[in-house]
């Protein structure tokens, strides 16, 4: 997963380099090299670090812009429907090996029937963990790496990027999925949404320096929700996979409030105290 990401990033740098960045490298480029090649590096190796420090570059300079997710944790609805979104969508490829099902009861106010009706398809108890309906083996074989395990992607990649994820599937010719992903360029994952979602095309325009910018999407074929919809879909679900990286993030934050009112009065209690013993000390 990793590893195509890289590969995606660095063909871009690379060939963003190769037809422009050099050209324009210009005099700071050429003093670079100078002076590695001065340092006593054989003129490739020097070049090699050059291309190095392009790649990053470029790497930055090619990030994608994210809608924000807008998800809120606390919202219990939204979290059961981010829920049934996920088991529904995704458990088929995707474990969440850390969350246990009578756990995710618990902090989504489920009863044992409601778990066991709507959520846990694949599972017979309800102390059993969220895994993947797909063998790990055979996922790899299909899509060339494994769907990673999604107990703590949201943390891992950042909500917003997992929204504009979701959200970014296109219409790609030259793929073997036939899309592929804006933000994350050369995706094994198929459009599993397609029958929401419906497919769109992605249009990029290409400035002077040959660098690629997202323009927006056009869609090709509707699906059964509207955007509006789709978008809500998409935003429980991220919602859903923000909860279950922290499950006790509201648990915390309560404790928080307790522990900083302790403090405020230990603190009161210490200061009146301190004022007593020293009362007769001038
Ligand atoms: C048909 C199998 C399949 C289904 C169903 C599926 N995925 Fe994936 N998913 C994959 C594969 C394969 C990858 C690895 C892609 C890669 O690294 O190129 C992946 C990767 C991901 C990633 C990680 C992207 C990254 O930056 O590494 C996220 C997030 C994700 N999937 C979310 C979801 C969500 C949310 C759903 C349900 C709506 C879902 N997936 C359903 C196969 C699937």
């Amino acid at each position: 997963m990793v590893s195509t990401r890289f590969a995606g990033l660095a063909r871009r740098g690379l060939s963003i380099m190769d037809s422009s960045m050099l050209a324009r490298l210009g005099r700071t480029g050429s003093i670079i090299m100078r002076r590695l090649s001065l340092a006593g590096l054989h003129r490739t190796a020097a070049a090699t670090v050059l291309a190095f420090i392009l790649t990053c570059g470029a790497h930055a300079a090619t990030e994608v812009e994210l809608e924000p997710a807008g998800n809120d944790p606390d919202n219990i609805n939204s979290l059961q429907r981010g829920a049934r979104n996920f088991m529904n969508y995704c458990s088929g490829c995707h474990s969440a090996k850390y969350v246990r099902f009578n756990t995710l009861g618990r902090g989504l106010e489920l009863s044992e029937d409601q778990l066991v009706e709507n959520l846990m398809f694949n599972a017979e108890k309800t102390f059993e963990t969220i895994q993947a309906a797909m063998p790990m083996n055979d996922a790899a074989r299909w899509f060339g790496q494994p769907p990673p395990d999604m107990s703590l992607i949201a943390r891992a990649r950042g909500t917003d990027y997992v929204f504009n994820f979701i959200k970014g599937f296109y219409l790609d010719p030259d793929s073997p999925t036939g899309v592929d992903n804006r933000v994350l360029a050369g995706t094994s994952m198929p459009h599993v949404l397609w029958e929401l979602q419906g497919y769109q095309t992605a249009d990029y325009s290409i400035d002077e320096n040959g660098t690629e910018h997202f323009e927006g999407f056009e869609q090709v074929t509707e699906g059964s929700l509207s955007a509006e919809e789709f978008d809500e879909f998409a935003r429980d679900t991220v919602n859903f996979l923000e909860y279950i990286s922290e499950p006790v993030r509201s648990t915390r934050r309560v404790l928080g409030v307790w522990v900083l009112m302790f403090l405020i009065v230990f603190w009161i209690i210490a200061s009146m105290l301190k004022k007593q013993v020293w009362k007769d000390v001038t």
